[in-house]
């Protein structure tokens, strides 16, 4: 007896008509026409099931904090690092534990169920680290959280980070980050490449840093951290997050620069919603996009992702956890209007995201977590064009949250129509 059956799947990979079979809270069989015994089942009426949406870079520290205690007047990073400076002595860790357990609600509710999130070490009493390790726990029946120990003031710039990051290690943080391009020399910047590359080797963690968040195309640390990855042998366990300053590379330089990333089995996470604002302040114009080379990552092998990475906080003051969103604007700026460029957007925000982040179970295999969203689409092109409604986000074959579908009724005379922007209609 099956604890659910879902009939009647689109799935990622453009199969379509398929019944997926989930006991255990895990996915037994992905078949068309599942006849087994089923004490459930969810009609999908051919509409995409899903792995969930990973966001492989975000900030939970500072998530929804917008306003406090000022707005962004500049739009920019180094605006954005200040004013949470500001913040950070008033920070309180119920503050941020209220505010990243709200923001887990808005994550779930978006059919996301894994997040990537940093959490600033540079702060001496740990509250964000200790308030996150919380919500992690509390968390996990539905959504995985892997901590990043973020040295937001610099590795080697702010004076007790090294003695922080250790300690928020030890306390439980998942994973080393880092924050070259922030540091005051370049020469600092890849010293504290090494050492944060060192101390993951020793401990068996995997990377994340924040890696020439910048528009200097002089700024080279991702070439330090593919380096550094191979002598540390952390080939396949080490991501570049932003690397907008490859977009203003010159195109020799990344031609050298793109096999020695996938030589050393390096993961780049974009950040679309967050680099398209914040890059290029310094431009009057043309300004720069400030992505980076999504198409051109891909295309070489490198496994992409999009992240979130900010939602209503110092750097950024929108967003709702949607990562269908930062899909969305990554295949506008990355000018990926193709079919399969559409479909890689997708990947991005799914599987390639589950694969930086070494999650274990993750697809839509016999033996995967039962972790799946039912979207109010048809494909997952037409998932990013709408944006489309979760409506069943389902944890280990248990639906958590629900929505009704998007539809609008047009009264025109005496016509009354239902548009749902479905095209072709069913
Ligand atoms: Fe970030």
């Amino acid at each position: 007896m099956l604890d659910l059956l879902i009939r009647n799947a689109a799935l990622p990979d453009g199969r379509t008509g398929m019944d997926i079979a989930i006991q255990g809270g895990r996915i037994v069989e992905v078949r068309p026409q599942i006849g087994a015994q089923t004490r459930e089942v969810i009609d999908a009426g051919g509409l995409l099931v899903t792995p969930p949406f990973v966001d492989s870079h975000f900030h939970m520290d500072s998530a929804l904090s917008l306003g406090q205690p000022r707005l962004n007047e500049s739009g920019t990073l180094l605006e954005g690092i200040q004013i949470w400076g500001e913040l950070k002595p008033d920070l309180t860790a119920e503050a941020i534990k209220a505010r990243a357990l709200a923001y887990c609600r808005w994550a779930i509710a978006r059919g996301t169920l894994a997040i990537r999130s940093h959490v600033d070490v540079c702060d001496d009493r740990l509250l964000a680290v200790e308030a996150l390790l919380e919500v992690k726990r509390e968390m996990r029946p539905w959504l995985d959280i892997q901590l990043v120990a973020f040295p937001q003031d610099g590795f080697l710039r702010y004076p007790k980070a090294r003695e922080n990051l250790i300690r928020a290690l030890d306390l439980g943080v998942d994973v080393v980050g880092g924050i070259p391009h922030f540091e005051r020399t370049m020469a600092e910047g890849a010293a504290s490449i090494a050492a944060l590359c060192e101390i993951a080797a020793e401990r068996g963690l995997l990377v994340d840093m924040h890696c020439d968040e910048t528009d200097d195309p002089l700024s080279r640390h991702i070439e330090s951290l593919a380096s550094e990855t191979q002598r540390h042998r952390l080939q396949g366990r080490v991501t570049g997050s932003h690397l907008t300053s490859m977009h203003s590379m010159d195109n020799y330089y990344v031609s050298k620069l793109l096999p020695l990333m996938r030589e050393a089995g390096v993961s780049a996470v974009a950040n679309p919603l967050i680099n398209i604002t914040l890059q290029g302040r310094h431009d009057s114009y043309p300004k720069r996009r400030g992505m980076t080379r999504v198409k051109e990552l891909m295309a070489a092998g490198i496994n992409t992702a999009f992240g979130h990475d900010c939602v209503m906080d110092p750097w950024y003051g929108l967003g709702s956890g949607d990562l269908l969103e930062a899909a969305h604007m990554g295949l506008h700026v990355g000018q990926m209007t193709g079919l399969a460029e559409m479909r890689a957007c997708f990947a991005a925000v799914t599987a390639n995201g589950a694969q930086a982040l070494h999650l274990d179970g993750y697809g839509l295999e016999p033996g995967c977590h039962a972790d799946l969203v039912l979207l109010q689409a048809r494909d997952p092109i037409e998932a990013i064009r709408l944006r489309a409604a979760r409506l069943k986000v389902i944890r280990r074959g248990e639906v958590i949250a629900e929505s009704a579908p998007h539809a609008t009724e047009v009264r025109l005379g005496g016509a009354v129509t239902r548009e749902d922007f479905f095209w072709p209609k069913p």
